[in-house]
């Protein structure tokens, strides 16, 4: 370990067999984590070549087991963000490409920082079980199309263990880790064509949209020396997506759309545009547009609603006794209302800020294995471009029971920047095809 910290720390390249002993042996529990932590460090100093990022992705790879799934499952669909704020696409993506007649074994996080997780969203639907075997999950593909559930135990070790020290010790942001992290994890589900939705913005792990070009762009690349095919899509974070933040607020607006059949919203868009540019990927249409037209039309006849019910409940969810939950939701929690204190128009909403005063409240855990809050959040009333009069209510804020109404007001409108005039942001930006 010693002679590869060094090794690093003069900016020289690790060799595939050092790296494949350096994550088995890690995987094994024969790297003490403060040295593994070190090395970690100096990749972020000195950076990791492309073969040494193909190297790390097999090594993380081998370290558990992965999904072959049945040639009649062809092509097997799957998403992933590099994760955002209110971000809740992969709850209405999933459930339209199934209503297509696709396979989407789609393997979901927990919450991370500031960001949101799926399975914590889904989790806030009583009876929901995101823990699922291999064979309760393949038939479930089977019989329905699609499943969200959260990584099983076998399913790529090395980097859940690695992911947790990335997340302690600040090295998560580095870009070359981040893709042998995505690559390693997808090329594990058995997808045989999977779309990226790289985010960048204040919420974001990529501050600018060239960040998010470029490392789009090197994903794309590197996952070309695997089978499964990859595109990219580079959206806008600067914003939180959509109008809820928050666990249950999340699934509450998916639900509000599917039930709607809201084609026109940022979440529907959002969806759309990645399940365009996946059918393109997968050759199942010739241009994207055909593509985003065949997902709209699930949303807006209702087979979406269908599909995301069967899902649900498939998986033990009671969409009843969430709504019921819902119902209570003040008297789950403190609601304060933020008001415009000037007119104008909304320059900025700040996700980061967002992001965080919902984890403060306890959306999101500060150590491994925490409870969450699942009913705190904040729903966004006006969003970037919106023209807003002096004391028109801005967003609600869910906060903790035991909250100061005045330090919640305090903080949610300052994620607000209200200007003279504004526009509404591009949401979608660049794609990257394989
Ligand atoms: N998302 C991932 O899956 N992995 C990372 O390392 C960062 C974001």
């Amino acid at each position: 370990m010693l002679k590869l910290i060094e090794k690093k720390q003069r900016g020289e390249e690790l060799t595939a067999e050092e790296i494949d002993r350096l994550i088995a042996d890690f995987t094994a529990g024969a790297v003490p984590d403060y040295q593994m932590a070190a090395l970690l460090m100096a990749i972020c100093f000195k950076g990791f070549s492309d073969e040494e990022i193909v190297s790390l992705t097999l090594a993380l790879l081998e370290s558990g087991d992965h999904w072959e799934l049945p040639v009649k499952f062809h092509p097997v669909l799957d998403k992933h963000s590099t994760g955002g704020v209110g971000d809740k696409a992969s709850l209405l993506m999933v459930p339209m490409l199934a209503a297509e007649g696709y396979k989407v074994p789609k393997m979901s996080g927990r919450g991370l920082a500031h960001t949101g997780g799926t399975i914590d969203k889904l989790e806030s639907i009583p009876g929901f079980c995101a823990e699922l075997s291999r064979e309760d999950a393949l038939r479930q593909l089977d019989d329905i199309g699609c499943v969200i559930m959260s990584q099983s135990e076998g399913l790529v070790p090395a980097e859940k263990k690695l992911y947790a020290l990335r997340d302690v010790t600040v090295t998560v942001s580095q870009p070359e880790l981040i893709i042998s992290s995505i690559l390693s994890k997808k090329l594990a589900s058995g997808a045989t064509h999977i779309i990226i939705d790289v985010k960048y913005g204040s919420g974001a792990f990529f501050a600018s949209r060239v960040d998010a070009e470029t490392f789009a762009e090197r994903l794309i690349a590197i996952s070309r020396s695997f089978e499964p095919e990859f595109a990219a899509v580079v959206t806008n974070m600067n914003q939180p997506l959509g109008s809820a933040v928050g666990n249950a607020l999340e699934i509450a607006e998916v639900l509000r759309i599917v039930e709607e059949r809201d084609v026109e919203c940022e979440v529907s868009a959002l969806c759309i545009a990645l399940g365009g540019a996946l059918l393109k990927l997968a050759g199942e249409v010739e241009r994207a547009k055909q593509g985003e037209d065949i997902l709209a039309q699930t949303l807006a006849d209702g087979r979406a609603a269908d599909k995301l019910r069967a899902l649900v409940s498939a998986q033990g969810g009671d969409l009843d006794a969430f709504n019921r939950e819902m119902n209570s939701i003040d008297m789950k929690t403190c609601k304060v209302a933020i008001t415009a204190q000037s007119s104008g128009a909304i320059a900025g909403v700040n996700a980061l800020a967002i992001g965080q005063f919902c984890h403060r409240q306890g959306a999101g855990r500060t150590r491994k294995g925490e409870t969450i809050n699942p009913w705190v959040g904040v729903m966004l009333h006006k969003k970037t471009g919106d023209a807003v009069a002096s004391g028109d209510l801005l967003a609600e804020a869910y906060a903790r029971l035991d909250c100061d109404e005045s330090s919640v007001e305090e903080e949610v409108r300052s994620a607000y920047i209200i200007g003279e005039e504004a526009t509404a942001p591009r949401l979608i930006d660049t794609i990257v095809n394989s």
